[in-house]
């Protein structure tokens, strides 16, 4: 049966002349529009514009359809969370306190904790435990509005468990109304195993993991964690390497503790984005704006770490297509919340409220080469729409850490209603 959605307030289309990811003030275009109506039909967005013209066009359609009054709320497209460490065991509430009282991030993981906490409990987990939590955290991620997440893989560190997170995120990608696109992450940290014979675990992702998670399409990017005390820019580039000679496309975690040239190896590697950036140098953010390679922000992450954060102001200044992602992850960012990071990126990093939607639609959907078929209203897109129970976008970012969701359409299908699962 076909949508008709009417009398929305505001209609947030993101649409523009531009192909590709957003730059600079581009990234402020939200196509904004009043006085239209949206046709769905089936998965797919049949039109947008008022409605007497869609009914002149398609007369019996919007004779049959379901009527969906938008009055007093917004609609737009459906958020993209293009970076998340969705597949995990366990939580990691006890590393808090130790944080506050000043142990840092990588103490707590050099001390076998942090990451490698997480690893045990990822291995641990049988795959029903495992998808029964992601399916829970998906539900989660739908009530904020959110209808494609990425999902890396990277706590296993050995084939049996990267290929359980792996099969996990592939099976709820079939069965959750949630998009899972996935990436290959082995390389997240070295596994206490190869302590000490570090190069032996960078050929065994190269030799073995990559070729066999190409092989079996378990996957669309390959992500490593370059940073000092994991991998070094020369294994990075390594791995990255490897990936694409299989058709993995390069991402990479990139500046987020230390200055490590991250931004730089992302730009020289042609890697689709560069992420987190919380200490990017200025030659990096120069690199990455000259390759067009799409800045993953994660202002979560610099909030929860109390670290600095990244200088997204100064990067869509510059001409870095920005994205921005909650990095949901039981460490270093446990929120599935995309609204409080829009805030967060709107307050901490300067970026300004038309920004921060670009970054969470259309760029987003960029990042993870989703930029043809979702992140704006236009015909011919998949029906992935949210209707935001305010009546402007500006309070989006007013009324911070709540969750404005009201009804979210996913794949033309209204899957939450009244700010609750259907
Ligand atoms: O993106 N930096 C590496 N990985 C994650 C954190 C993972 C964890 O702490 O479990 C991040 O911050
Ligand atoms: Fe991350």
């Amino acid at each position: 049966m076909a949508i008709l959605i009417h009398n929305a307030n505001e209609v947030l289309t993101l649409q523009s002349t531009v192909q590709g990811p957003r730059r600079r003030e581009q990234m402020s275009e939200l196509g904004l529009l009043e006085n239209v109506s949206i046709l769905i039909e089936e998965n797919r967005i049949m039109m947008v514009a008022p409605l007497e013209e869609i009914k002149e066009q398609f007369p019996s359609l919007v004779d049959n359809a379901e009527v969906i009054d938008a009055l007093g709320k917004i609609v737009m497209p459906g958020f993209v969370d293009c970076h998340t460490h969705l597949v995990h065991g366990g939580t990691r509430e006890h590393e808090l306190n130790m944080r506050l009282a000043g142990k840092s991030y990588m103490d707590i993981m050099n001390a076998g904790g942090g990451i490698h906490y997480t690893t045990t409990k990822t291995r641990e987990a049988s795959f029903d435990e495992l998808y029964d939590k992601t399916y829970e955290h998906l539900n989660d991620f739908l009530r904020h509005g959110i209808t494609t997440v990425e999902a890396k893989s990277g706590y296993g560190m050995n084939w049996e468990t990267e290929l359980k997170q792996l099969e996990v995120a592939n099976k709820l990608q079939q069965n959750h109304a949630v998009d899972v696109v996935s990436t290959f992450m082995g390389a997240h940290a070295v596994p206490k195993e190869y302590k000490g014979n570090e190069d032996a675990f960078v050929k065994l992702l190269i030799e073995d993991m990559i070729p066999k998670v190409a092989k079996l399409g378990l996957a669309e990017f390959n992500d490593v964690f370059c940073e000092k005390g994991v991998f070094t820019p020369a294994q990075s580039r390594l791995i990255l390497a490897a990936g694409k000679a299989y058709g993995l496309t390069p991402k990479i975690h990139a500046d987020e503790i230390e200055p490590y040239e991250g931004a730089e190896l992302a730009a020289e590697m042609g890697a689709i984005s560069a992420e987190h950036l919380l200490v990017a140098s200025d030659e990096g953010i120069e690199a990455m704006a000259k390759a067009g390679t799409i800045a993953v922000l994660l202002p979560g992450t610099a909030f929860f770490l109390r670290a600095p954060y990244a200088r997204g102001r100064l990067m869509v200044d510059r001409g870095v297509p920005v994205a921005i992602s909650t990095d949901f992850n039981p460490g270093s960012s446990p929120t599935i919340s995309l609204p409080f990071i829009q805030n967060l990126a709107c307050m901490n990093m300067g970026m300004t409220m038309e920004e921060v939607l670009c970054a969470t639609t259309i760029n987003a959907a960029h990042a993870i080469n989703r930029g043809d078929v979702v992140g704006t209203l236009e015909q011919g897109k998949q029906a992935d729409l949210l209707i935001l129970d305010v009546p402007n976008y500006k309070q989006l970012q007013y009324f911070y850490g709540m969750n404005h969701t009201d009804t979210v359409i996913k794949a033309g299908r209204v899957v939450v209603k009244g700010g609750n699962l259907l």
